[in-house]
């Protein structure tokens, strides 16, 4: 298909406790690479709201999105200089109907949307799962009812999708190009967040195959259990990670080992349960006496949860021989991984590039889901738009 004018689409997430809205220009030419402008990208997140009880509570998260959602679009329409009054009166008996289980948010959306002009939007990217349905329910049906105002078409997005495409803007810019037609396949992309890990062949966009992943706990999970034993706060993985690496940097010896579970095994997966309930026994046995002793447990830990991820991301390079290694999701963040996923390529002397997603990326973020959601629509937008749009919390890759 030849686009000869911006595609502008506008993506929301709110799968778990980050409510974000982005609004991305695309221009693609016949042979050209694909431009990509940010016109908006803003994240609200939840994160010290569910700090206090160590985890999200799906309940709580609805209402935060649902509250939070509508002044975070004008925000972001605000943002990208796209707020203008329509003169025509709207039926607002169908929208009613979508948001008929969100009172609030039709009042809201009655109030400062209903009046808004279309500046131009093509599609609405929304995810639709995996997630918890609650909250993802939150943002489905927000996208359907400016679909329905604006007469546009709304595009499910899978959120693992998402992140794997979050490779993709490499600058911190808000312009950035994609060579889509240079990007050589297959792609091995190691998925680790707070509720996900996964190794993905990625064999075209669009086109996945899990080969690996946990059979319990996701590694971002079991850093944030960890953080919970050492008295940490919630989301652990960056706090036990910089314990961890002040333990290293002191050159002091790595005098606990905690198991590896699953390491040798002969698929691709991985398990956490067990390095977590090691290392709360650890603790139990040998309370905490001082900061080093905190160093001391973070830093097996990462050593431990580290390895395995490595170790197996590695086994699928080989049997894959992938044209690069793509990582994402929240733990994507996290140092030891990248340098340890770097070197581990020097050292085996394979020669494929590394990518991480820039800082922005690596946590929940709706740019990631615009990205996803912009090139299905652009490649074909019947079947980007034909699935039934409902949530779906253990929505699979495929
Ligand atoms: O992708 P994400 O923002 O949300 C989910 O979809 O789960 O991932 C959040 C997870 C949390 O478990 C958090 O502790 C972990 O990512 N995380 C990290 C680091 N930064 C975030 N884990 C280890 N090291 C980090 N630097
Ligand atoms: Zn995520």
């Amino acid at each position: 298909m030849i686009f000869t004018r911006n595609t502008k689409i506008l993506a929301i997430e709110t799968s778990c406790d980050e409510t974000a809205i982005s609004i991305i220009e695309v221009k693609k030419s016949f042979f050209g690479p694909y431009q990509f402008s940010i016109l908006s990208n803003i994240v609200a997140t939840q994160v010290e709201l569910h700090a206090k009880y160590g985890g999200v509570f799906p309940a709580m998260a609805k209402r935060e999105h649902a509250k939070n959602i509508v002044p975070l679009f004008i925000e972001a329409m605000n943002e990208a200089g796209l707020v203008s009054n329509s003169e025509k009166d709207t039926d607002l008996s169908r929208i009613k109907e979508i948001l008929q289980r969100e009172d609030a948010l039709f009042e809201m959306f009655e109030k400062d949307i209903a009046g808004l002009e279309n500046p131009g939007f093509d599609a609405i990217a929304v995810t639709n799962g995996p997630g918890l349905e609650p909250t993802l329910w939150v943002g489905i049906c927000f996208a359907k009812a400016l679909g329905q105002l604006w007469n546009i078409p709304v595009v499910p997005t899978n959120h693992m999708e998402g992140h794997i495409v979050s490779f993709l803007p490499q600058k911190e810019n808000n312009d950035f190009e994609l060579r889509i037609p240079n990007l050589k396949f297959p792609l091995v992309s190691l998925l680790v967040s707070g509720g996900h890990t996964e190794i993905v062949l990625v064999k075209g966009l669009g086109k996945y195959k899990i080969v690996g992943r946990t059979r319990d706990d996701a590694v971002g999970e079991a850093f944030d259990k960890v953080a919970r034993v050492l008295g940490l706060p919630y989301p652990g993985g960056p706090e036990v990670s910089r314990l961890a690496r002040a333990h290293r940097e002191s050159g002091l010896s790595d005098e606990i080992k905690f198991p590896r579970p699953m390491i040798h095994s002969k698929d691709f997966d991985f398990s956490y349960s067990g390095l977590k309930t090691a290392v709360r026994y650890y603790v139990e046995e040998n309370p905490i006496k001082d900061e080093v002793d905190k160093q001391k447990v973070a830093r097996a830990f990462e050593d431990a949860a580290i390895e395995c991820l490595v170790e197996k991301t590695f086994k699928a390079i080989k049997k894959y021989k992938p044209k690069r290694l793509i990582v994402g999701g929240g733990v994507s963040a996290n140092t030891y991984l990248r340098n340890e996923l770097i070197s581990r390529l020097q050292k085996n002397k394979i020669n494929i590039p590394v990518e991480f997603p820039r800082s922005d990326m690596t946590g929940d973020n709706a740019l990631m889901i615009g990205i996803a959601g912009a090139l299905h629509f652009m490649r074909n937008k019947k079947s980007a738009t034909s699935i039934k749009l409902v949530a779906d919390g253990n929505l699979e890759l495929g």
